[in-house]
């Protein structure tokens, strides 16, 4: 006799590999131990989830933290409620913290300080240095990395590496798949007089196209010279595009909720400030290319790029304001509105944000419905209308650029490992968050 199942999800429209169908799914231990008509089952408790979607656990796979060290705008336990709120299981964490997470030790802090307080399965990049190329083999394979991350053009933080030696050894260095924010430091060096002062419409104007395409061929040239895969994060431009679509063999490609959704000039006259990040939210050109990406299969996956700063910190005049907005609580619900808008398709969602991590990055046990796998869950109700607003924001500085837009559906459970994170908005009382596994580390 089979032992009897911890949990039955019964008769949600499951979206899988196999299409999307209303199966019966049975959890055991925190894996998928069950996926069928389950009626005659054995468990110890049944949810009723008819009329609901239920999608592979959406992992999303760049966000900022913040901790340690500046956690005035976010901490591990504060952005990990926010991710299970909207639906994300997993989140890839970004080395720009204080100290920054450079090392071994660093890394470990983290992993110690994350282990049973984030409430979603977690990985942290560790950021690549001219002084840690010799480490890059070893920080590759330790337990909660993600791998390793490089900044070709400064952001927030002193994450810097740009000039082409030092990236030529990292990337001779690594072998798994790295990421990288892709914009040319020197031309943005040489085009700081044309930021406005008070003006944030210049920060796409600063930051141009140019700058972005600049190093991504620069990338791209150096992934091919040594046969590695590389990661090229926040795509925003249609040159990309068009340059990755040509390059598929060792280039991936991120595109964010926040380059699809805003466009350029309207969302800083609208939200100032509020809209400035790195790389810039640019024109219609460039976002319809970023659509016809979504289209076309040249996107690989989606990272909100959630990067929290405080009120104050964005009060200031630009260009003083600091670059970034939050995005892992809206993750999901923007891009069910998109869905419903026929902008793209529920299967397209779930490969950009299950199936492209797990391909993309060799997840162990995860970005899929199917036997064996972790319960990783991501329930949604396509037909639910709501508002997104600052004050249902989880992250501890308390806003979204979509403050007071209408959405056509939303996450309404959130299972990781079996548990629930998050059922019909309230938040687990306490965290299990565990090191996401990788085939290429641990
Ligand atoms: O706008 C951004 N904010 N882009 C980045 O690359 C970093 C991020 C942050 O950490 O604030």
């Amino acid at each position: 006799m089979t032992a009897p199942f911890d949990l039955i999800l019964a008769g949600a429209t499951v979206v899988n590999h196999d299409g999307a169908g209303i199966r019966d799914i049975g959890i055991r231990d925190g894996r998928i131990a069950g996926l069928d008509n389950l009626a005659k089952a054995k468990t110890r408790e049944i949810l009723d989830v008819r009329g609901l979607h239920i999608l592979p656990g959406v992992i999303d796979s760049q966000v900022h933290f913040r901790e340690p060290g500046l956690t005035h705008k976010e901490d591990l336990e504060t952005g990990s409620r926010a991710a299970v709120m909207g639906g994300v299981v997993g989140v890839f964490e970004m080395p720009n913290t204080k100290p920054l997470t450079t090392t071994a030790a660093t890394l470990s802090a983290k992993v110690a300080a994350a282990r049973d307080r984030m409430f979603c399965d977690f990985a942290f990049y560790v950021g690549g240095t001219r002084e840690n190329i010799g480490d890059i083999p070893a920080l590759e394979k330790l337990e909660g990395s993600a791998g390793i991350k490089v900044f070709m053009g400064s952001s927030t933080g002193d994450l810097l590496v740009d000039d082409e030696p030092h990236l030529d050894r990292i990337v001779s260095a690594i072998s798994r798949r790295a990421a990288f924010h892709a914009e040319d430091e020197a031309r943005l060096i040489a085009r700081m007089p044309l930021r406005r002062p008070g003006d944030p419409t210049s920060h796409p104007e600063w930051r141009d196209p140019e700058a972005a395409l600049i190093a991504t061929q620069r990338l791209v040239r150096l992934a091919e010279k040594h046969r590695r895969r590389v990661h090229v994060l926040h795509i925003s431009t249609a040159e990309e595009i068009a340059f990755l679509g040509a390059h598929r063999d060792w280039a991936s490609v991120e595109v964010t909720p926040h380059h699809l959704t805003l466009t350029a000039p309207d969302c800083y006259e609208r939200l100032g400030t509020y809209a400035q990040m790195n790389p810039p939210v640019r024109d219609l050109r460039h976002r319809d290319a970023l659509w016809a990406a979504i289209a076309d299969g040249t996107a690989d996956v989606l990272g909100s790029d959630h990067a929290p700063h405080t009120r104050e910190e964005k009060d200031h005049a630009y260009p003083a304001s600091h670059s970034g907005m939050t995005g892992v609580q809206t993750l999901v619900p923007i891009m069910l509105d998109h869905v419903n808008a026929g902008r793209l398709s529920l299967a397209r969602l779930v490969d950009l944000t299950s199936h492209g991590p797990a391909r993309l990055f060799g997840l162990a046990g995860k970005g899929r419905i199917a036997m064996g796998y972790d319960a990783d869950l991501t329930i949604v109700d396509l037909t639910r209308t709501e508002t997104i607003t600052n004050a249902q924001a989880l992250s501890r500085c308390g806003w979204t650029p979509y403050d007071g837009t209408k959405v056509k559906g939303w996450a309404v459970g959130t299972f990781v490992r079996g548990h629930r994170a998050m059922w019909q908005g309230e938040l687990a009382a306490r965290a299990h968050g565990q090191p996401i596994r990788f085939h290429e580390a641990g």
